[in-house]
Formats: structure tokens, C-alpha cells, sequence
């Protein structure tokens, strides 16, 4: 079987979330079960200047604005997955965010430079670029990738089948309803059946009416999403396509995130030998200027600092984590008041806490490996990667009880302790009250060091590697092949 996986991410080489961990580490675990699973990209300048031993294949244009757009194949580096690049400078030639300007807004163009994207998918999988492979099913990632579903839509035979994959619902894609004629797009795709959303053009709609089946990134946000609550408006839409939906929960590629092996942790460790961790927590609290308080427990968040994350708690909850006796360290980048706040909390909290404001791979690591809690108080959370990594590394997850982190993360109640199922602490509602309670119920079981152990150990042996959810894929499209 042949997929096509397009997206607007890749990890290692533009990367703002776990869309870009979850579209480099799918294609290679399909792989290794026989698929044969490539990318299409846009050439974002490292897209362009990383993916290996590229080859021109195919030369075209004007077209969305862009003079000439070339395409290239080559291979990703260290998986070797195929790839393919849309090269097309005028579009996407610009450094920093793919989604977002300098000044935090979507770069004015993003209709042109993602329906480009799904524009070349849709052909690339009508064979018109390369005449040595077509794939037997296109999976779009996302919005940035969903209008291709749209062009398969507007071309009435064709063999092709798809897939669409949320990641997020809270980015939806949007535009007037007057860039069909720009598009190309047959206007009878721009109704309410269609991709129209509330009078205007929706790529996420796009991917939700077209595709042949759904997916999403958790069960549990599987069905959140057909709630008025989760739903961003698109629970009808959902709904009604409940058939075509199964939540899938993302896998964790454990080659990069295993303290057993982690590149850039300050020491090794596993489960059995814990003794690097305390070296990995020493060396955290020295680089980023925290105190050395032996008995105080570290919590860390690595994190895009947004109301999505629920970020503002943790800000509100600051007393009475401090109160506890915890140190907090804090990397991420995001929303200019959030950040600024943890800045400022920063500022006023010197030894106690730590903000990095940034983007840093390596930071990400240490803080995993070095904490012993990992706060994911998210208002809403599709499926979640840094409490995956926290179980992994020991660094017991504090979550709310939604999306994936509901689905992976069990609370410490006395009936899960009983049932030995505790990997973490689990709260309710999305409020600074219940979120300290939380967080007081973690500086209990900190007091009482042979509980902890314990469930730093079961959470270490939890298995969240790619084999469950590669499985599923592949069942998956065996399905839509066979009908
Ligand atoms: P989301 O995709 O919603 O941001 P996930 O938990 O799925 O949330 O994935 C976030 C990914 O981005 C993880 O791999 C995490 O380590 C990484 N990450 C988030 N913020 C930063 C940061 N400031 N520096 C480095 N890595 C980060
Ligand atoms: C999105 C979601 C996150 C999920 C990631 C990868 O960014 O916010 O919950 O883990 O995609 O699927």
C-alpha cells in the first residue's frame, strides 16, 4: 500500500508542536509493516534545505501566486523517508513561524500558500508530478494539508482514497468564500454541504466533508469533539460523520525520548537506576539558576503557552505551588501576556523559579528528564506528547482530565493505587482551586518517597511506543482499500 502523508510540519526540521513529532514518526513505523509511506512538504527554507539528495521532478507556473513552483523528491534526513517538496520561494521562503507572521497574525498569504499544499497533493496523487508513484491513499495532517480533500472532491473518478487527521480543532483555516474563482476550486464545493462555514471557506471543513474516513489524535477527544464543548462549532459537521471517525492515539517515539539513551540529557537513568535522574535535576536547577533545595520537588512545563494549555492557571495556582514547596521551570513561547507573566513570576520568584522563553529542543529534554512533575493543565488536549514523555522519564504527569491526557494518564486515587494503575495526578475542572488541590494532592505523595518510587516506576514501564497506533493506521487503510 501506498500512502501520501502531507503536512506543513516535520520534525527534526520545522517543528512548533507534535504535529511535527507525530508526521516524522508515523511514515517510518508504516514502514517497517511494508507500507509504503512518503511526505509532501512545503519547501519552508529548512524543509528545503534539509530533506537529502533532493531531484527536480517536476517544473510549473504561475500558479497561487507564485511565478515558477518546482517540485523535488528526496529523503528525510536520519529515517531516509521519502519525501517530496514544493519549492516555492515566494511562498513559503520566510524564516520563523510557518502559520504565523512576526507580528503573531497568520502570514496574510496563508490561503495561497496552503491551498498550494493540498492543490499538489490532490495531483501528486492524480499522477501528474511523478510518473513512477502514485499513492493508493492520501492521509492530510491538519488544515494547513486538508484542502487537497477538496481538489480529490472536485475530480469525480478517480481511484484515490483519504484520510484526515485532526490534530487540532482550534485551528481551522479560514477565508471568503470569493477564492473559489482563485482556487480553481468548482463552486459547487463552496455550499453548506460543501467546505462553506458560517459564509466563509473552511479548509477544516474541507477535510471533515471530504475525506472517507476521520481521525483524531485520542479516543477520548474523538468524542469530545462531537460536543458543543470541544466541538469549535464543527460538532454537526462532526456528527455527522461520526461513522467515518476513529481517535487514534499518537505514539511516542521512543529512539529520541528514552532516559536511557536521550541525547541531550545531562545524565542517563531507567527505571531501575534512578540515580542520573537526581544528576539530570542538579544540573536543570544549576543552568537555570534554581536553588539546590534537596527536598523540594521540581516541576517543569515544556509548552506552547497558550489558554489552550491552560497556561493562566498555572499562573494563578503559583502561590500555592511555591506554597508547597515546589520549584517550577518553565520553557515555552506563545501567547505575548502569558509569557510576560511568567517572565514576571519569574522575576519575583529568583531560585524558586525558572523561565525560559523559547524555542529549545535540547532545554525540552533536560527539563523532562530533570523534573519530577510535568504540569499539563490543558483546557482542551487532542492527545498530548509531553506527559507521554513525562511518564517515560519518570517525571509524573499533573493533568487535566481531558482529551489524551484523560486517556493516558491515571490519576493517584487510593482505588487506582489499590488497582496499581496510578501513573500521575488527574483533576477536573479547568480552575487555579482545583488545579492547587492538584497539585497539593502531588506534594503529599512527595512527602511519602516509597509511594512516589512507585509511581515513577509504573509510569516508566507504561508502553506508548508507535506499534499500537501503527497498527491501527493499518487497519485502518486496509479498510478503505477493500471497499
Ligand atoms: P502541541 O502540539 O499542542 O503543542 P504536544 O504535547 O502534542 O502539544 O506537543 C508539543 C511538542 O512540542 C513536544 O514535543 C514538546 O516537547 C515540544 N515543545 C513545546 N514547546 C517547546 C519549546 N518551547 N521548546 C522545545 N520544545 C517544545
Ligand atoms: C496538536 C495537539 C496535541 C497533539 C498534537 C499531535 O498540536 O494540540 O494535543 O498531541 O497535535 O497530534
Amino acid at each position: 500500500m501506498k500512502i501520501l502523508h502531507v503536512a506543513a510540519e516535520v520534525f527534526p526540521l520545522v517543528k512548533t508542536g507534535g504535529l511535527g513529532d507525530v508526521v516524522a514518526a508515523l511514515p517510518p513505523v508504516l514502514a517497517e509493516r511494508g507500507l509504503d509511506a512518503r511526505l509532501l512538504l512545503p519547501g519552508l527554507p529548512a524543509i528545503r534545505d534539509g530533506v537529502r539528495a533532493q531531484k527536480k521532478i517536476a517544473e510549473f507556473g504561475p500558479a497561487f501566486g507564485a511565478a515558477s513552483i518546482v517540485i523535488r523528491h528526496g529523503r528525510m534526513p536520519e529515517t531516509g523517508v521519502q519525501a517530496y517538496v514544493i519549492d516555492a520561494p515566494w511562498l513559503y521562503a520566510r524564516d520563523g513561524n510557518p502559520y504565523v507572521g512576526p507580528d503573531g497574525q497568520p502570514w496574510p498569504d496563508n490561503l495561497q500558500r496552503f491551498a498550494l499544499l493540498g492543490w499538489v497533493a490532490a495531483h501528486l496523487a492524480f499522477g501528474e508530478f511523478d510518473p513512477f508513484w502514485t499513492p493508493d491513499i492520501l492521509h492530510a495532517h491538519d488544515w494547513h494539508a486538508a484542502l487537497s480533500l477538496a481538489w480529490l472532491a472536485s475530480h469525480p473518478a478517480h481511484p484515490v482514497r483519504s484520510v484526515y487527521t485532526i490534530h487540532n480543532l482550534a485551528y481551522s483555516g479560514d477565508f471568503g468564500l470569493d477564492a473559489h474563482a482563485e482556487l480553481g476550486l468548482p463552486r459547487r464545493l463552496f455550499t453548506h454541504e460543501g467546505l462553506e462555514f458560517h459564509g466563509r471557506g473552511s479548509f477544516m471543513k474541507a477535510g471533515l466533508v471530504f475525506a472517507d474516513r476521520i481521525t483524531t489524535v485520542s479516543p477520548r477527544y474523538a468524542q469530545e469533539i462531537c460536543t458543543p464543548e470541544f466541538g469549535c462549532g464543527y460538532e454537526g459537521v462532526i456528527g455527522a460523520r461520526r461513522n467515518a471517525l476513529t481517535g487514534i492515539l499518537n505514539g511516542v517515539d521512543y529512539k529520541l525520548w528514552d532516559p536511557t539513551t536521550d541525547r541531550y540529557s545531562d545524565k542517563l537513568f531507567s527505571a531501575r537506576s534512578l540515580d542520573g535522574k537526581a544528576a539530570c535535576k542538579a544540573a536543570v536547577r544549576a543552568s537555570l539558576g534554581l536553588d539546590a533545595a534537596p527536598d523540594a520537588p521540581l516541576a517543569v512545563i515544556v509548552s506552547r503557552l497558550t489558554d489552550q494549555k491552560g497556561m493562566d492557571l498555572v499562573l494563578a495556582a503559583l502561590a500555592q505551588l511555591l506554597g508547597r514547596g515546589m520549584q517550577l521551570a518553565v520553557l515555552g513561547e506563545g501567547d505575548p501576556a502569558i509569557q510576560e507573566a511568567f517572565v514576571v513570576a519569574g522575576r519575583l520568584n529568583p531560585g524558586r523559579v525558572a523561565v525560559h522563553v523559547g524555542y529549545d529542543e535540547a532545554l525540552a529534554h533536560r527539563l523532562i528528564a530533570g523534573g519530577d512533575l510535568i504540569l499539563v493543565p490543558s483546557r482542551f488536549e487532542p492527545c498530548g506528547l509531553t506527559q507521554l514523555y513525562g511518564l517515560r522519564y519518570g517525571t509524573l504527569p499533573l493533568v487535566r482530565r481531558v482529551g489524551g491526557l484523560a486517556d493516558t494518564v491515571a490519576d493517584a486515587s487510593h482505588e487506582n493505587l489499590q488497582a496499581d494503575a496510578a501513573t500521575g495526578f488527574v483533576f477536573d475542572e479547568a480552575s487555579a482551586d482545583a488545579l492547587g488541590a492538584a497539585i497539593g494532592r502531588a506534594a503529599d505523595a512527595w512527602a511519602d518517597r516509597d509511594l512516589w518510587r512507585s509511581l515513577m516506576q509504573r509510569a516508566m514501564a507504561r508502553d506508548y511506543s508507535w506499534g499500537t497506533a501503527a497498527k491501527k493506521y493499518l487497519s485502518l487503510y486496509r479498510g478503505l482499500m477493500a471497499q
